[in-house]
């Protein structure tokens, strides 16, 4: 893939194993579910067997040699993370099981060390079960307040609301960078700058930016931001918190065991420096340094060009099934979102829909996408989607149109 100069998405498709495996005998896969989770290039895969192979130890235990270089890897990939988001120190970045794995950890300890009954958690009417449940979870521990920003129709977030929802009150503001429905990109920098103005933290639900656009902690001053191996060609089993040094220092533990001490008796313990204190047990080792290849494989294509390839796809996409009859497309005009596009089609239950363009090889999410507020919202319970990467096409973005419209006219008529 480096000898690649430019962006050509059929090039890159050659480092993906998968992407050259038929599906249903001799149907060509187009992959459109990157939403969910991505495909791995053999750079990643390579790495990971062979770490297996060569350096695979526990980490951060032994003082035999192979504990070392596990232990090396492990923390490299702590720093290559570290700089690909622009955190200012690597204990800043702490490796958990995934983005839920992450904002469970924030809720149960950001919770316990800030949050008292009648406080206030802001979020969004888009956001993903795993930015809603643990802070419902933690609202009933705690006897806090949830509040839901709107959104309007065009699924844009009510920003001239947020006076009226960004109080004195709110301890945290908790939304998504981009919505994993409707694409709908959300203005960070600024929600940032408006709750901090009311002294409210800020955690970004990055689980579907930082795979495809260039992601700066310091510039948008976020506290805490989460993402997943597994939807930036990673390995799945990985993920990251990241959390401003001062916070994390006053955060207790989330959960306890080892690594995660400094001393232990019978009776008490004293908890570990950052990031261990947050990483009881063994980690996932070979995943999070799985992360490396993963990074320098987006950092080579470039992060702006995917983000500009994967918002032509998703234009394209609009344009085509815009005139479709009994298709509605959820979600702002194109150039307002990443590359994420939800439809829902009159009379046609998204599962009969997705099987069928399934046999033809084009792989899409149906149902709520893990995201049932939001669709009741729009009074729907499901939609059909396709999400975008580096390695699709826009030839598959045309003939999987073609496919829609063929498919409704056999489900309908
Ligand atoms: C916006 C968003 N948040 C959180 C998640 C949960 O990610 P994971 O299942 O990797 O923990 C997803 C996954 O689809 C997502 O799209």
């Amino acid at each position: 893939m480096s000898q690649h100069a430019f962006f050509d998405p059929e090039l890159l498709r050659e480092d993906f194993p998968i992407l050259q495996q038929p599906v249903h005998g001799t149907k060509k896969l187009v992959y459109f579910d990157n939403g969910a989770s991505t495909q791995r290039p053999h750079q990643v895969m390579d790495v990971m067997m062979d770490c297996y192979a060569k350096s695979y130890s526990n980490v951060h235990r032994g003082s035999h040699s192979l504990s070392l270089i596990a232990s090396d890897l492990f923390e490299d990939a702590r720093e290559a993370v570290r700089k690909f988001i622009n955190a200012e120190r690597s204990q800043e970045i702490v490796f958990t099981s995934g983005t839920t794995g992450s904002i469970n950890l924030v809720a149960h300890s950001f919770g316990e060390a800030f949050l008292s009954p009648g406080d206030e958690i802001l979020l969004t009417e888009m956001e993903h079960h795993s930015n809603i449940v643990p802070w419902q979870q933690l609202a009933k521990r705690l006897d806090l307040k949830l509040r839901f920003l709107p959104i309007d129709r065009q699924g844009r977030l009510e920003l001239e609301a947020l006076d009226s929802f960004l109080t004195e009150r709110t301890k945290l503001f908790s939304f998504a960078s981009v919505s994993n429905v409707l694409g709908t990109r959300n203005p960070v920098e600024e929600l940032t700058r408006r709750a901090h103005e009311v002294g409210a933290k800020v955690m970004v639900d990055a689980a579907q930016s930082v795979p495809h656009e260039p992601t700066d902690v310091r510039h948008s001053d976020v506290d805490f931001l989460v993402f997943s191996g597994h939807k930036m060609m990673g390995p799945t089993g990985v993920g990251v918190l990241y959390g401003k040094e001062a916070l994390l220092e006053e955060m207790p533990p989330f959960l306890g065991g080892g690594s995660m001490i400094n001393t232990v008796s019978q009776e008490c313990f004293t908890p570990g420096e950052l990031p261990a204190k947050f990483e009881a047990g063994t980690p996932a080792i070979v995943q999070a340094i799985g992360m490396v290849p993963a990074i320098e494989y987006l950092q080579r294509v470039g992060l702006q060009q995917i983000f500009a390839h994967e918002q032509l796809l998703a234009a394209k996409l609009m344009d085509r099934l815009g005139s479709v009859d009994r298709l509605t497309i959820l979600g702002p005009p194109a150039e307002e979102r990443g590359g994420i596009v939800s439809f829902v089609i009159q009379g046609v239950n998204s599962m009969d829909f997705s099987t069928m363009v399934d046999l033809k090889g084009f792989a899409i999410r149906n149902g709520h996408h893990c995201a049932m507020p939001l669709h009741a919202k729009f009074g729907i319970s499901e939609s059909s989607r396709a999400s975008f990467y580096l390695y699709n096409t826009l030839q598959e973005v045309e003939r999987f149109a073609d496919q829609v419209e063929e498919t409704i006219a056999m489900l309908v008529g």
